[in-house]
This record gives structure tokens, C-alpha cells and sequence, in this order.
């Protein structure tokens, strides 16, 4: 799905003047402003309701100057940038003095990603002519599910777009990978070696297979990632999670009890309240997954009961993205069935 010339023009107009524009991307659609616009990127913290210590993805165009951004780029970044850029790999790197403290959440670093959307190229290209940034978290409000569509981001964002807060919705039709970037610490080479700080549709063995070494897993007691905060990506329902083996016998249990419970899952299971059957494989599984989500919130359910997909490494990705789904529900599922 394109969009036309004169709305990228407008768009990258609205950007240049420090509004804000949705965008997006081939993992989730984002919130996007001039990174080097402090004001601007201000009004990203203020249309998400997110606190502004967390730092934002810097969004480049395919070939940027990556000195731009970074005095510090080890052969590593250009190593991932050539193997997986433009795609879904973010890269951490120890950031120049001139951006904004509001992008680097005060650190001293900067986040930074090609993404490979063809709207959001050409957004990027025709933005300050290709030699701007755009930072861009997911266009959602703080902690709520990311948006894989346009119509997602106009439903989140409807009072902010009516107040002229939000400039633009550029709609690209539904994100093809559907979870959020991964996301590679490269600032500290020397002492912590390369961190995966958020995995995603590029696995660690992909990584390792280019730069020689496997990242190591962030530690989750110390996030420095927001979206590492054990509460995000949830939908208002309560979600549990439940091994295959055992769903069946649950779902029966808590719709005998007269409970309305919306069900995801990829193996052959009974009909509950609401359902989605999702495809058993990692790539297709994350590319519905925030829809399904969304889709299930708004049914009227008690809980969302998810069949737990297995666990190889090629659905990290998913799993840490349903985990966080269901933190806030831990102890839901027991209450019911204690019942
Ligand atoms: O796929 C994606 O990465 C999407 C699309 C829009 O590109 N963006 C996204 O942004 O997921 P956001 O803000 O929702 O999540 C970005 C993550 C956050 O957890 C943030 O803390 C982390 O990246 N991050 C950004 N800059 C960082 C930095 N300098 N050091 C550590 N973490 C950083
Ligand atoms: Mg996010």
C-alpha cells in the first residue's frame, strides 16, 4: 500500500515544523517526530502519556550518514546495518553530544534503525531531504498493545488528532512483522561484549552469524529499555497464559463456571466466548498477534486465555511479547479456578 506524493510532502512538512506524524514501519507503526527537534520529541512524551526518561528510536533513511549520529560506530553496527538494513534491527551505540537528552532518555547512547516500509522510506527520504531523523516509539499510549495498523493508531490517537496534536496518520496498510524491532546494545563492546536487550523477528543466531558472537540477554531486573518493563504491551482484559497440554481442560472448567473467556491459540481446541486461531508459525503468529490481542480486548471477556506457543528460539520474540501481556495478570487464572 502507497501513499500519495502530496501527503508524504505534507507529512515531512508537519515534521519539519516539529509536528507529529504517524508512520509505518514493517514491525509496528510509529509516533514519529524531528529527533534533533527537542520540542518536538517533547510532544511524542506528551501525546503517548509516557514518562521522558525513556529513550526513542532514532529512524534513518537506507544509506545515512550513521556519523551523523554516533561518533563511535564499531564494526559490528556496520556489519548489521549491511547484513539487516533496512529491516527490524535496532542498534544501541554510544550517541554524538548534539542529540537531544530527550531522545537518549538522558543516557549516552542513541538507538538507531533503518526500517525497510516503503512508506516510511520514502518519508524518511523526502524529511529534511533523507539527512534528518525521526524519533519514533510505537503509536500507542504508555504500556498499551502497539499498533500494526493505520485504523489502530486514528482509534488510540482520535483526541490528539482532533487537537491537531497528531498531524498525520500515514496509512500503509497492516505491519508485515507485527512485533517491535529487535534490539542490539553495541555501546559497550569492550566490558558488557554485544546485549540483546528486546528480541525480535531477527534472532540471535542471525546476529551471531554476522558478527561472530551471540549477544548476551539483557538483565531483566536492570531494564533500560521501556519496552523491558514487565507491564507493557498489555491489553485491558487479563490475560493468562497456559500450556498446551492444559488449555483444554481450563478453557472447558471456566466456561462450565459460566466465565466469558476469549481464547488464542494455533492448535485444535473448542469453541469459547470469542476465538482466534492463530498460524503455528513464529513469522505469521507475531504478524497477527497485537491485532488478535486488540481484537479479543473488545469482546467483553473476563480474560483473555492464550494457548502457549512453544518455545525454540525462533519464537522468542513472541513469547517475551505475550509474557509482558500477561504480567499484570499473574494470579487471575488460580483466582478463577479456585473458585
Ligand atoms: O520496531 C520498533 O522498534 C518500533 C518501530 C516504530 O520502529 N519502535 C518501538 O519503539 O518499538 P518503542 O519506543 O516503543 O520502543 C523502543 C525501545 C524502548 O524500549 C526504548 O527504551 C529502547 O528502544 N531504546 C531506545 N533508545 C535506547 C537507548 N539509547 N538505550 C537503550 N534502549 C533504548
Ligand atoms: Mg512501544
Amino acid at each position: 500500500m502507497s501513499v500519495p506524493a502530496q501527503d508524504l510532502a505534507a507529512a515531512a512538512a508537519v515534521l519539519e515544523e516539529g509536528g507529529l506524524v504517524a508512520f509505518p514501519t514493517e514491525t509496528v507503526y510509529g509516533l514519529g517526530a524531528d529527533a534533533e527537534n527537542p520540542a518536538a520529541v517533547a510532544r511524542i512524551y506528551e501525546a503517548k502519556g509516557r514518562p521522558s526518561d525513556h529513550p526513542v528510536i532514532v529512524h534513518v533513511a537506507p544509506g545515512a550518514d550513521l556519523a551523523h549520529w554516533s561518533d563511535d560506530i564499531p564494526v559490528e553496527a556496520e556489519q548489521l546495518v549491511a547484513a539487516f538494513w533496512p529491516g527490524p534491527l535496532t542498534l544501541i551505540v554510544k550517541r554524538a553530544a548534539h542529540i537531544p537528552d530527550a531522545v537518549s532518555g538522558g543516557q549516552d547512547t542513541v538507538g538507531l534503525r533503518c526500517p525497510s516500509h516503503p512508506v516510511a522510506i520514502e518519508l524518511l527520504r523526502t524529511f529534511k531531504g533523507g539527512k534528518g531523523g525521526l524519533a519514533a516509539p510505537s503509536a500507542n499510549k504508555f504500556g498499551n498493545v502497539s499498533p500494526t495498523t493505520a485504523q489502530h493508531v486514528r482509534d488510540e490517537f482520535a483526541a490528539e488528532l482532533d487537537s491537531g496534536l497528531l498531524g498525520a496518520v500515514l496509512d500503509g496498510g497492516q505491519s508485515d512483522v507485527g512485533i517491535e524491532s529487535t534490539i542490539v546494545d553495541l555501546s559497550r563492546l569492550a566490558t558488557h561484549g554485544p546485549v540483546l536487550l528486546r528480541p525480535g523477528h531477527i534472532s540471535s543466531e542471525q546476529i551471531a552469524a554476522v558478527i561472530g558472537r551471540a549477544p548476551a540477554v539483557a538483565d531483566a531486573a536492570a531494564p533500560r529499555a521501556s519496552g523491558t518493563l514487565e507491564s507493557h504491551y498489555a491489553p485491558h482484559t487479563p490475560v493468562a497464559m497456559q500450556h498446551s497440554d492444559d488449555v483444554s481442560a481450563t478453557l472447558n472448567r471456566l466456561l462450565n463456571d459460566g466465565r466469558r473467556v476469549a481464547l488464542i491459540h494455533y492448535s485444535d481446541l473448542p469453541p469459547a466466548s470469542a476465538s482466534v486461531r492463530l498460524a503455528a508459525k513464529p513469522e505469521n503468529y507475531a504478524h497477527a498477534l497485537y491485532a488478535s490481542l486488540r481484537t479479543m480486548d473488545q469482546v467483553g471477556a473476563e480474560l483473555i486465555l492464550v494457548e502457549a506457543p512453544p518455545t525454540g528460539p525462533e519464537w522468542l520474540g513472541v513469547n517475551d511479547r505475550l509474557r509482558r501481556a500477561a504480567f499484570g495478570s499473574s494470579g487471575i487464572l488460580q483466582q478463577f479456578l479456585s473458585v
